[in-house]
């Protein structure tokens, strides 16, 4: 028997936990992922997304322990990203008459990932779907994050199913914020609000005018735990992250080769400290990305070091340097520095790479040959001083 959880009349939490799942393309998960789906059984039986393919059988046990899958009428795919659609050619041959319900973007998707033609049924903004007591209207939420997203909101039981959005990676067995220690679940919303959903800032106010135009007793994300005590909360977070909102609080992100760059990281962070930001530290081989990004979505100032190899960075700075650009930050202050053998070049990329990931550039010159001696040591700790008063400055 599987632990299924009905969540309010008719509708069921049918999704998997991964709970041993560590790496989500790139995105450090130390918490697992869930991939969550719906079912909602009433006149017509609907399943709410899928799940990541390998977890298909777990799915179909749930669905099973209710209804049998054969008889599903819908399915509604939010957004094809495999983690939510790869079970979809495994459901389809148990309900071979299923209609799938997707906007244009994810028929095309769906064409493209799985080369199959279904019974299609293609919604756009304000589109509904007669369910029996109750209706399914859907949100569209382009580039949220792919072309393909939307939401699905339960009339009736005032659900939405918001599938990536409002998500967050953390595996439970309690399926409610209110069940679940909520600064973790903050946490982990924080964190996936930064990695997956910073690049499209423009386009949350405007999805989130939608979303906040009908009556919410639930959010229900395809990913971590369902909103219904705190629903507020994370809206009001949401906002706050697609507006750009930062503090005066700053992150310093670094690698030295054989420590030079490190001693002026640590001289900096001192600098900042006694300026009065707080301040954190992140060496690029032992903090995970993920972590680092979490620490800038509400971080004003960002400050870069890497010791200069071959006339540039260390590649784990290039690596670091390219994840950033692909996010683009918003409002935030940026500076660099490092140390160099017999030439320089790092302390210049990572200005360039700072400026192409949309960060206001303040100059430094801190670039030393070798080791800082005292004088350089004090100036790294004044510009750490000097950089906090300036953020400071542009909060008041
Ligand atoms: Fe959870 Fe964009 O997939």
């Amino acid at each position: 028997m599987m632990h299924n959880i009905e969540i309010a009349q008719g509708v069921y939490s049918v999704g998997a936990v991964d709970w041993t799942m560590r790496n989500f393309h790139g995105y450090e998960t130390p918490r697992g992922i869930t991939y969550n789906a719906y079912l909602i059984v009433d006149e017509k039986i609907c399943l709410i997304d899928t799940v990541k393919a390998p977890f298909t059988k777990e799915l179909l046990e749930r669905i099973s322990q209710i209804i049998d899958p054969s008889r599903i009428d819908y399915i509604v795919c939010n957004h094809t990203e495999p983690d939510h659609s790869s079970a979809l050619p495994a459901i389809m041959e148990k309900a071979p008459q299923a209609k799938v319900v997707l906007t244009s973007q994810g028929k095309e998707s769906i064409l493209k990932h799985y080369h199959k033609e279904y019974d299609f049924l293609v919604v756009k903004e304000g589109d509904s779907l007669e369910l029996g007591r109750n209706k399914l209207k859907f949100i569209t939420m382009p580039m949220l994050h792919w072309p393909d997203s939307m939401a699905s909101y339960l009339t009736g039981e005032e659900i939405l199913f918001s599938n990536d959005a409002f998500g967050q990676h953390i595996c439970t067995s309690k399926r409610f914020d209110d069940e679940n220690v909520i600064t973790d679940i903050m946490h982990e919303a924080s964190k996936y609000y930064a990695n997956i959903l910073m690049p499209y800032n423009r386009l949350i106010g405007k999805a989130l005018g939608k979303a906040e135009t009908v009556p919410l007793k639930m959010i229900a994300p395809s990913h971590g735990i369902i909103w219904r005590t705190h629903i507020q909360d994370i809206l009001k977070k949401y906002e706050q992250w697609g507006s750009g909102y930062h503090d005066d609080s700053v992150i310093i992100v670094y690698d030295s080769m054989w420590g030079a760059t490190e001693d002026m990281a640590r001289r900096i962070l001192e600098g900042v400290a006694a300026g009065g930001s707080s301040v954190k530290l992140h060496r690029l081989t032992t903090s995970s990305l993920s972590d680092i990004i979490n620490d800038l979505l509400e971080a004003g100032g960002i400050i870069v070091g890497s010791s200069t190899q071959h006339n540039d960075v260390l590649s784990t700075m290039g690596g670091f340097l390219t994840y950033l650009k692909g996010l683009q930050p918003v409002n935030k202050i940026g500076a660099a520095f490092g140390a160099y053998g017999w030439a320089g070049g790092a302390q210049k990329s990572i200005e360039e790479s700072l400026k192409a990931s949309g960060i206001a550039l303040e100059s430094s010159e801190l670039a030393f040959k070798w080791v800082a001696d005292k004088e350089g040591q004090d100036r790294c700790f004044s510009f750490g001083m000097e950089f906090a008063k300036k953020l400071q400055a542009t909060k008041e």
